[in-house]
């Protein structure tokens, strides 16, 4: 436990113990805090109760375990025993795309503080950390305002930056904390007038959550204090800026296929400038997962609402860009295939949308090896952790457990997710399962010049094809593999 000393304990809920909520609650009770999960997902409840993490997480199921044996950490679907717990409820719920626009659907998240309200009695700080569109928080607290009858509810915002496959390390020791607050809000409740009252960090709600966090800001971490809208904006900014990244390199590697460049040495000589960066400067398949895309799209879906569309128009050409990573890796496929995949053999090496993760939303990976079986390819996936949620989202692609086994009579060999273990495969744990050495890099992670040395025909997405083979990636220590989308 990375203690807070008794005095700072404080009861908490966590409601929504997905891969942010799940990782909070473990996370606040290894702070040394009593913490209670919430969750209308009763399997979900009960596996974490019984100390199984229902999905990959390095680390989590040590966390996990750990705070349930000391008796810090319970989980429910109760919302009244909910209320009854303690006086600070984060929200962790979903945030997903909506299924007939960009913007995000928020019904799980009403519905959550819906029935959470109605149970409240007293003082409470409602603490939302999922990610929504700018304006939310103003609509939550009148919606709150309605519903709490025999209570008195605080909002504060605090987005969450976690990256799967590093979530403990992120909440443990984030980058920052971000809080957004409520300025009319004062220790006596809502001062009258609605005008800005209290500067944020003096809020009753960003001194609670100071108190939350205590031992992570006295380890030297920035506490951010900001209206509502600030931090809400601050979370969508971020991953706006960090897909624009990704999108800009695929961008310059589209020029680079064929042009001739190489794409990996660009951004090693480009990334030596400190003001670019070399991090999320990884060409390849470009970004996946449950945030980036859904979020990008809700972003710009805002900007359309509150009329300046034009702002983040540029969002649209980030996710065409990302898009069409994924349409140049099937192309590339065909022509290794002379035109056609129909009846060829394709193995693909990864599902999840990311290393360290077993999570298939929007995976590049697995939207490629859907393509390549609508188009009548016989694919065959294999991943180190994915295969179950893979398997839910495409039940009709073949699963093989192990990556020689998904390659075994193999025409053209993916690697699509830079897992540590395909990143050190060697060329021999292939050669004599395929019927053709011909591997596309698609992460652009494998070291090329080994594996035209072992006699495979060796191509990266992003180089021109017969073109010379990328070098792996090893300039400031970042390699694709080493490096998570978040
Ligand atoms: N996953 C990440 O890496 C990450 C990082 C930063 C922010 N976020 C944001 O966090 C939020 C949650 O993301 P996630 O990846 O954990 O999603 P998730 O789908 O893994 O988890 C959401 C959880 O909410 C539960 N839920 C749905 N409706 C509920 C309700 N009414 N009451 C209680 N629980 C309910 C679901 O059963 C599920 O367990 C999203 O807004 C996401 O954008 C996620």
């Amino acid at each position: 436990m990375r203690g807070t000393g008794s005095h700072g304990v404080m009861k908490m809920t966590v409601i929504g113990c997905g891969y942010l909520g799940a990782t909070h609650a473990a996370c606040m009770a290894e702070l040394g805090h009593e913490v209670l999960g919430v969750d209308v997902d009763a399997a979900k409840i009960d596996s974490l109760a019984a100390g199984t993490v229902p999905f990959f997480e390095p680390g989590l199921d040590d966390v996990l375990r750990r705070n349930l044996a000391a008796g810090r950490l319970r989980f429910t679907t109760d919302f009244a025993e909910a209320a009854r717990f303690g006086r600070i409820h984060f929200l962790g719920v979903g945030t997903p795309q909506q299924q007939t626009s960009g913007a995000a659907d928020l019904t799980a998240l009403r519905s959550a503080v819906r029935e959470l309200v109605g149970h409240l009695r007293g003082a409470h700080l409602i603490v939302g950390k999922s990610t929504v569109p700018v304006g939310t928080c103003v609509e939550l607290a009148d919606e709150i305002a309605a519903l709490a009858r025999h209570a008195s509810v605080d909002l504060a915002w605090n987005p969450e930056f976690l990256r799967e496959g590093f979530a403990v390390d992120d909440t443990l020791r984030p980058d920052r904390i971000v809080v957004g607050t409520d300025p009319r809000r004062t220790t006596a409740g809502v001062a009258p007038g609605g005008a800005a009252q209290t500067p944020a960090a003096q809020t009753p709600a960003a001194q609670t959550l100071a108190e939350v966090y205590r031992s992570i800001i006295d380890d030297g971490t920035p506490y951010l204090t900001m209206d509502w809208a600030t931090a809400e904006l601050v979370k969508v900014s971020a991953n706006a800026f960090l897909a624009t990244k990704i999108s800009f390199i695929n961008a310059i590697s589209e020029i680079c296929e064929v042009a001739g460049g190489d794409v990996t040495a660009l951004a090693d000589a480009i990334g030596h400038d400190a003001r670019i960066g070399r991090r999320f400067l990884n060409a390849g398949l470009g970004f996946g997962g449950g945030c980036l895309p859904k979020d990008i799209r809700a972003f710009a879906a805002r900007a359309e609402e509150l009329g300046v569309g034009p702002a983040l128009s540029f969002l649209r050409e980030v996710d065409e860009v990302n898009m069409r990573r994924r349409a140049a890796l099937v192309g590339m496929v065909e022509r290794a295939c002379d035109g056609s995949v129909l009846g060829r053999n394709v193995a693909v090496l990864g599902a999840a949308f990311k290393p360290e993760s077993d999570d298939v939303r929007d995976s590049p990976a697995l939207a490629v090896a859907a393509q390549l079986s609508l188009r009548g390819a016989r694919v065959a996936v294999f991943d180190p952790k994915a295969m179950v949620n893979a398997a839910r989202v495409f039940p009709t692609l073949r699963y093989a457990d192990s990556a020689p086994a998904a390659a075994r009579d193999a025409e053209v060999v993916i690697v699509a997710t830079e897992w540590a273990e395909f990143v050190h495969m060697t060329p021999a744990e292939l050669s004599g399962a395929v019927r053709r050495r011909l591997i596309i890099d698609a992460r652009r992670c494998l070291d090329g010049a080994a594996w035209a040395a072992a006699g495979w025909d060796y191509r990266a997405l992003g180089s021109s094809e017969g073109g010379p083979a990328a070098p792996r990636m090893s300039v400031s220590g970042v390699t694709a593999s080493s490096e998570s989308l978040v």
